[in-house]
């Protein structure tokens, strides 16, 4: 960790209904109050109401976990930044593996994503990771590079101040296989190495979160990275107690 202020967001996946939602956030707002890094909750949708409602006047902050390119128009069961803006959303997670793997998207509609999301005020949440079968080829860095380059392709420096990014390396996310502290650390300062090739000093200011089975036992060894700026949570973020533990890391 550095002096860019942490961000530790959870990622709902597809879990929680609105009732569920309720009594996970009421459980959790008390939990995380004297949190010093930024805390965000990306839930399904259909919560998001709910958890703006709930969350407001707290330290918690409200995302989704994908956002259309485009304004409005036919593109069924796509949400617009309008629309998650209206309801108070904050974040919008983009290019999730479990998105790219299983519906098709691509460091081009990533780029098309992250660019109408910050364009509209949203903060992008973008995701990269290797799988295991690029890891044991030794790509990881050439896999990185390639999402980095085309999932941010002609985004302006300036604007990476509503830029977040998650290294998710594929093979640790739901597994219970968490990358080592070493690994982590070489994967997310190869990204930023990659980010200042693109612009410049400014990537030191960017925040690079680590994501893939972080929870209360192993965050703080993460956090305690130079350049592991947060994190992005899944299975420890559905509950209170775990996800609390996890925003108040100590490093
Ligand atoms: P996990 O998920 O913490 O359950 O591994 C992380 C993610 O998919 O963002």
């Amino acid at each position: 960790m550095t002096n860019r202020k942490p961000i530790i967001a959870g990622n709902w996946k597809m879990n929680n209904t609105k009732e569920n939602a309720e009594k996970l956030l009421k459980e959790l707002i008390p939990l995380v109050a004297d949190a010093t890094a930024e805390v965000v909750v990306c839930v399904p949708y259909t919560a998001i109401e709910t958890a703006v409602k709930l969350t407001k006047g707290t330290n918690i902050a409200v995302g989704s976990q994908n956002v259309s390119w485009a304004d409005s128009g036919a593109f069924t069961g796509e949400i617009s930044a309008d629309m998650l803006l209206e309801l108070g959303a904050k974040y919008a997670i983009i290019g999730h593996s479990e998105r790219r793997t299983m519906f098709g998207e691509t460091d081009e509609t990533v780029n098309k994503r992250t660019k109408q999301a910050i364009a509209k005020g949203l903060i992008a949440i973008v995701c990269i990771g290797e799988t295991l079968a690029e890891r044991q080829g030794g790509i990881t860095e050439s896999v990185l590079k390639t999402q980095i380059l085309g999932g941010l392709k002609d985004i302006p420096a300036s604007d990476f101040d509503k830029i977040v990014i998650a290294y998710e390396p594929v093979w640790a996310i739901g597994t219970g296989l968490v990358a080592t502290d070493e690994q982590a650390e070489a994967a997310v300062a190869y990204t930023r190495r990659e980010l200042a090739a693109l612009i410049g000093k400014k990537a030191n200011e960017v925040c690079i979160q680590y994501g893939g089975s972080m929870n209360a036992s192993n965050v703080d060894g993460l956090m305690a990275q130079p350049n592991i700026d947060g994190g992005l949570i899944g299975g420890a973020s559905l509950k209170a107690v775990d996800f609390a533990r996890v925003v108040k890391f100590s490093a």
